[in-house]
């Protein structure tokens, strides 16, 4: 008898994954509007005999200490790709990389299996997007020709399974989980059913042969991974690959492992012949050298293990419009109506007739809290018409009531700030000058907003 018995009908938001038992027109668990679609209801294996109530074993407990070794790591010599996932991918796991469609996830994958094989691992790529032919021409304009990849165009997951069954290999990746079909539902491909099902039997093969399975996930505008949010709590790893349109950078970020550090970026340059790996991209995102203009500040930023200095750039100009627009580039646009509010409520500026504009340079996106000051200095240094020094820095996490808060790390941004030619740091009055650094500490937003309009540094 088939496993997939079907128990009546389920209805599966196309939006969150939430199972519902009857039809309605809002997801209640994500509120989205006209995304319940009827899925046939899959049994785990095994249920049936639990059904049945017969005998089981019962689990058997083991203790926290172990003398086995950690998990062995398949490193692909792109060593911000190794970084990023903690030293390496882990055999036995799932990792899913997600990212805009035409972001680079087929370059980044395809280099990453040819240094993998080049290194003498097993490779499989697995395409449901690309044809074969298409795939050998892009990997002959990344120099990787050469290299024992092994390549397959297909989107049945039961031929993708028997075909990786008959080869022991270690890297297995399947670019894109959405356009895989399982012809265990009657769902199209894409839809969430799908995609859990065939990321389901792809983790389950990962665990069993023991090959690292990497799952290439689209992402949707507003930054989900188009419709399969489930996938996340499936895989091991999610590492999301971004970068703006119109800049070469892309920042490959990991947003969960658990095999690592998530706070770990790399950074890579798209290029002709695909992507570059920048060890070194403290300076990237500095913007254009020359005067630094009213509006702009250098945040001393850290991601991961490494400091990277980012400019961030503020317009604040008189509102055309009835409604006065806010945008904002590489940054929350939440915590950019946090730090208006406070600039407006503890230091007298005012947005409410003005448009603000936001942006990060170089299509970095800031995530740590730190970048508060730096954020706020741009936007008053603008509002103000004031320019901050050339040489200064910013960090800081700014607080409602207007305090400005330690953040870690303050040693290793000063010291990158002085290796970049800086030499001044507006930052929390509990950091100290180093490395040649003077700090103009502020406890309060107002004083650094007063110092910044009367230019008294
Ligand atoms: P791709 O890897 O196909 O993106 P994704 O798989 O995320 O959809 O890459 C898309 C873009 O990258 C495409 O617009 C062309 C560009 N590109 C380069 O600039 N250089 C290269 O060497 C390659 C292979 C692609
Ligand atoms: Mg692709």
């Amino acid at each position: 008898m088939s496993l997939m018995a079907r128990d009546g009908a389920v209805y599966v938001c196309q939006s969150c994954g939430a199972v519902h038992g009857k039809w309605g027109g809002q997801c209640t668990a994500c509120t989205a509007w006209n995304t319940l679609v009827e899925e046939a209801q899959a049994r785990p294996p095994g249920a049936l005999a639990l059904a049945k109530g017969k005998a089981r074993p019962g689990l058997a407990f083991e203790g926290l200490a172990s003398d086995a070794p950690p998990p062995p790591r398949l490193t692909t010599g792109l060593a911000e790709f190794d970084r990023v996932c903690g030293g390496g991918v882990v055999p036995g796991s799932a990792l899913l990389i997600a990212g805009d469609p035409g972001v680079g996830k087929s370059t980044l994958l395809l280099q990453v299996c040819g240094l993998a094989a080049e290194r003498g691992a097993r490779v499989a790529y697995v395409s449901g997007e690309e044809a074969v032919e298409q795939i050998r021409g892009r990997a002959a304009r990344m120099g990787l020709a050469h290299t024992q990849v092994q390549l397959a165009a297909e989107t049945a997951l039961r031929d993708i399974l028997e075909g990786l069954k008959r080869e022991p290999f270690d890297l297995v990746v399947i670019d894109s989980i959405q356009t895989l079909w399982s012809d265990a539902l009657e769902a199209g491909p894409g839809s969430v059913g799908q995609v859990r099902a065939c990321a389901g039997e792809l983790v389950r093969f990962a665990k069993k042969r023991g090959a690292a399975v990497i799952l290439v996930g689209h992402v949707t505008k507003d930054g989900q991974i188009a419709g399969p949010r489930v996938v996340e709590h499936m895989v091991d790893a999610v590492l999301s690959f971004e970068g703006e349109r119109g800049y070469p950078f892309r920042v490959l970020r990991a947003a969960k492992n658990r095999f690592g550090a998530t706070d770990e970026i790399g950074v890579f340059e798209m290029g002709d012949s695909g992507l570059r790996e920048v060890p070194n991209p403290s300076a990237l995102f500095l913007g254009e050298g020359g005067e630094r203009a009213a509006g702009a500040a250098v945040f001393a930023g850290v991601e991961g293990s490494r400091p990277v200095l980012v400019e961030f750039q503020a317009l604040v100009a008189p509102s055309a419009y009835g409604t006065p627009r806010r945008a904002v580039v590489g940054w929350d646009s939440g915590r950019l109506a946090m730090v208006l509010a406070v600039l407006e409520a503890r230091c007298g500026l005012g947005f409410g007739d003005r448009d603000v504009y936001l942006n990060v340079a170089g299509g970095l996106r800031i995530v740590e809290p730190a970048a508060d000051l730096a954020a706020a200095a741009a936007l008053a240094s603008s509002a103000l018409e004031s320019p901050l020094p050339q040489d200064c820095v910013v960090f800081g996490e700014i607080s409602l009531s207007g305090d400005v808060r330690a953040v870690g790390r303050g040693d290793a941004r000063l010291k990158e700030a002085a290796k970049l030619g800086f030499r001044r740091a507006l930052a929390p009055a509990s950091v100290g000058d180093a490395a040649g650094v003077k700090v103009c500490g502020a406890a309060r937003l107002a004083e650094a907003v007063d110092r910044i309009g009367e230019a008294s540094w």
